[in-house]
């Protein structure tokens, strides 16, 4: 629970915010423990109340500013950090690439220092470079947080679906989670598969080996070439969005082939459990890689995804932006 003046009560909690993570910003899931993501996953079911709430604020966060940096298009998460700040009464700003210098051939460098000069106390960035949140994070002190780097991470995004899954299942470990199509170019599909891996899911992957990245078998996970291997043993199913704009550079014939092969329908939905969750990040290719009837069927849970986006963000803001740094934070 968090009261009305914004503690988060509760058993792992002290009644003052406190910052909790041993790290100064969200960069990716490979190098965050377990523990760390259980108390993400934690604080989070404290904050997702809140949204239910007649007056959907409460003022943990108070006198902090947070900046939305977004280099690449967005909705849900751009949105979701926004909405997130704000009912934690954060004031927040939000840039983008038309609207700012970065037009005018500012560099990623200069917009951040002349950001930081300001004196915010977050900094979330979208970029279509993997590595552009580390290297605003080494140059800047205060959190930055990835929102999407190239194809490299998209940590939040996992920390959403972790959440997800285990509001719905109960629990992480055991669970058999298969995750569908464009490996290769998704940022979600790995920070999903270090994400499920250490919460000791069992996670497999289906898709056309093209779309595979090389050695994936040394994270720990197993590839399949056919989508119907995976369908009967999964807990989860994840689809991932078809990178339309790839259409055509060879990785894939056609995206009738694609969908024929790789798409999640009424028919492959036949052979799942009965309690099997489906997922997708967004945003999706309906009749694609999932077909409509199966995207706003009974097991969907992909506006339920987005609606804990919110709420694990306020948790990662008020782990990282909220309260006082912990002086021993070997125990995380
Ligand atoms: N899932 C996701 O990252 O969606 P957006 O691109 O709309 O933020």
């Amino acid at each position: 629970m968090v009261d009305e003046q914004g503690r988060v009560s509760g058993q792992q909690f002290s009644e003052k915010p406190v910052l909790r993570l041993a790290r100064k910003d969200i960069l990716g899931i490979q190098e965050m423990s377990a523990s760390e993501i259980s108390l993400i996953l934690d604080t989070a079911e404290s904050f997702k109340e809140v949204s239910t709430r007649e007056i959907k604020k409460v003022p943990t966060l108070r006198g902090k500013t947070v900046i939305n940096l977004f280099y690449e298009a967005s909705t849900r998460t751009r949105t979701s950090f926004e909405i997130a700040a704000k009912r934690l009464s954060a004031d927040t700003i939000n840039i983008s690439t038309s609207t700012s210098s970065v037009a005018k051939g500012e560099t990623l460098i200069d917009t951040a220092k002349n950001l930081e000069a300001m004196n915010p106390d977050c900094i979330i960035i979208r970029h279509s470079a993997s590595g552009a949140p580390h290297l605003l994070a080494r140059l800047m002190r205060v959190p930055v947080i990835n929102a999407g780097d190239g194809a490299h991470e998209h940590p939040t995004q996992a920390l959403l679906d972790l959440f997800t899954v285990r509001e719905k299942k109960g629990k992480l470990a055991g669970l058999n989670v298969a995750i569908v199509g464009d490996i290769l170019h998704s940022r979600v599909a790995r920070s999903n598969i270090y994400g499920f891996t250490k919460m000791g899911a069992e996670v497999h992957l289906a898709g056309p080996r093209t779309m595979m990245p090389a050695g994936v078998e040394k994270l720990g996970v197993r590839w399949h070439s056919n989508l119907r291997e995976v369908v009967p043993q999964a807990d989860v199913i994840m689809m991932l969005r078809i990178q339309l704009e790839r259409q055509g550079s060879g990785f894939f014939p056609t995206l009738r082939e694609y969908s024929r092969f790789f798409g999640l329908n009424l028919e492959v939905l036949k052979e799942a459990k009965p309690e099997v969750l489906i997922m997708h990040p967004g945003p999706m290719n309906r009749g694609v890689e999932i077909s409509p009837e199966v995207a706003d069927g009974p097991f969907s849970v992909i506006l339920d995804q987005v609606t804990n986006g919110v709420a694990v963000r306020m948790a990662l803001l008020y782990l990282l932006v909220g309260g006082e740094r912990e002086t021993d934070r070997s125990s995380v």
